[in-house]
């Protein structure tokens, strides 16, 4: 067997991953890998490395047999696609940092893989620094995961900690994020939730053998909440974070979305700031992990992609273990989420909606509620992305049936007292 692969690379993209990644590897001459080629966009652009290594020409690597791994860091995710599908046909490996094209296209991709029996690897692609794919393929039985819980976008936690503990402006906050090259060429995607998103797609297909399109999953990101949210949640001695999360229910189904959230002060995600990120995972037996690093900006992705080229010399690949050797999860709406809602008019609210409301505050401009609500509901209405409301979970959010009915019937016995 080939042990010690030498490594010929092709890299496709030379903005703040692709550089990053040629001046880890000059630092790294043990990892036995070198850049042949670099495929970029706009020629005439000056760049910190010989003219000879850049062409525009993509069939320069596609086409070179000489080249076995095509590392591919562009920005837009249908191109991206077809240079990943194309180098994998061609017999090649591929390390890819495009978390948007391998959300839009994880279906294909895992056929790719089967049909080729190339290695695609992606761990720079979510929570850059943090090696959570390898952990959550590798490590988690997905009988014993119970449930994960992260921060997976840099620039929404960046500009977070810059706004309410920083007192900054959101517009300079992401000024300053775009600036540090860790926001996405079109922002609105970090902002908007889109970005954490799509990596909760795939990360829940590592976790629990989930194939969903990101559009599947209910999202939002941080451009609903107000500063005024945040007083509240100080109040109460919370933080508020971007946070995906996902939980195996008593069904062995499994609840999943993306959205702002109220984080104890004490809860090891309260202890993460500015660009980095945060995984916590809870599992059988071993209870609570905590994973913490940076989740963006230029060394931390390539130190992701620098360790997948390390993996690929000795022939490793992504399993998809969740997927085809147990029984896949399933994703569900089928339970209750307990959270805050603020909002200037309360007209605007379908109060008929909740379950319960067990805390309602009608200061002067703002008013806000806290409840119990169907998950179903978030799906199905728009009515909480709208008329300036804001909703974050609160902490711990996901309630079931029973413990909806136990809820009630304790309210119900202290009104009758
Ligand atoms: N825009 C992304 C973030 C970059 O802020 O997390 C890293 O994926």
């Amino acid at each position: 067997m080939e042990t010690h692969k030498q490594l010929t690379i092709g890299l496709f993209g030379f903005g703040v991953v692709g550089e990053g990644l040629y001046k880890v590897l000059q630092q790294t001459p043990s990892l036995k890998a070198s850049i042949k080629k670099v495929v970029i966009k706009n020629p005439e652009k000056k760049r910190e490395a010989p003219a000879e290594l850049f062409t525009t020409d993509r069939n320069a690597i596609l086409e070179d047999p000489s080249i076995n791994v095509v590392v591919e860091v562009i920005n837009e995710s249908g191109p991206a696609f077809e240079i990943v599908r194309t180098a994998l046909k061609n017999g090649k490996s591929v390390v890819s940092a495009s978390k948007k094209m391998i959300a839009e296209h994880l279906p294909e991709l895992l056929e790719l893989q089967q049909q080729t029996g190339e290695s695609l690897l992606y761990e720079s692609a979510a929570c850059a620094s943090i090696p959570v794919i390898r952990n959550l393929e590798e490590y988690y039985d997905n009988d014993l995961l119970h449930s994960i819980k992260a921060i997976v976008n840099g620039s929404t936690n960046f500009i977070l900690t810059k706004m309410f503990e920083e007192k900054l402006g959101f517009k300079e906050a992401l000024a300053l994020a775009q600036k540090l090259g860790f926001a996405e060429s079109d922002p609105s995607l970090d902002v908007e939730g889109y970005d954490a998103a799509n990596k909760w797609t795939f990360l829940l297909t590592h976790a629990y053998g989930i194939v969903e399109r990101t559009d599947k999953l209910v999202f939002n990101g941080i451009q609903d909440v107000k500063g005024s949210d945040a007083d509240v949640a100080r109040e109460k001695r919370y933080d508020i974070k971007l946070v995906a999360q996902a939980k195996k229910l008593q069904n062995g189904k499994v609840a999943a979305f993306v959205l702002p959230q109220f984080i104890h002060q004490e809860d090891h995600l309260a202890f993460v700031k500015n660009e980095y990120n945060g995984v916590v995972i809870e599992s059988g037996f071993a209870d609570k992990q905590f994973f913490y690093g940076k989740g963006a900006g230029s060394f931390p992705t390539a130190s992701a992609v620098l360790s997948d080229l390390s993996a690929l010399r000795y022939q490793y690949k992504y399993e998809y273990k969740k997927l085809y050797h147990h029984h896949p999860h399933e994703l569900t709406d089928d339970f209750y989420v307990r959270v805050y809602l603020s909002f200037d008019d309360i007209r605007n609210i379908p109060k008929e909606k909740f379950e319960l409301i067990e805390e309602w505050h009608a200061g002067k401009d703002r008013k806000y509620l806290i409840g119990v609500i169907h998950f179903h509901e978030l799906r199905e209405g728009r009515w909480w992305k709208e008329n300036n409301t804001s909703l974050v979970l609160t902490p711990e959010p996901i309630l079931e049936e029973e413990e909806i009915k136990k809820i009630k019937r304790e309210s119900l016995e202290f009104a009758i007292q």
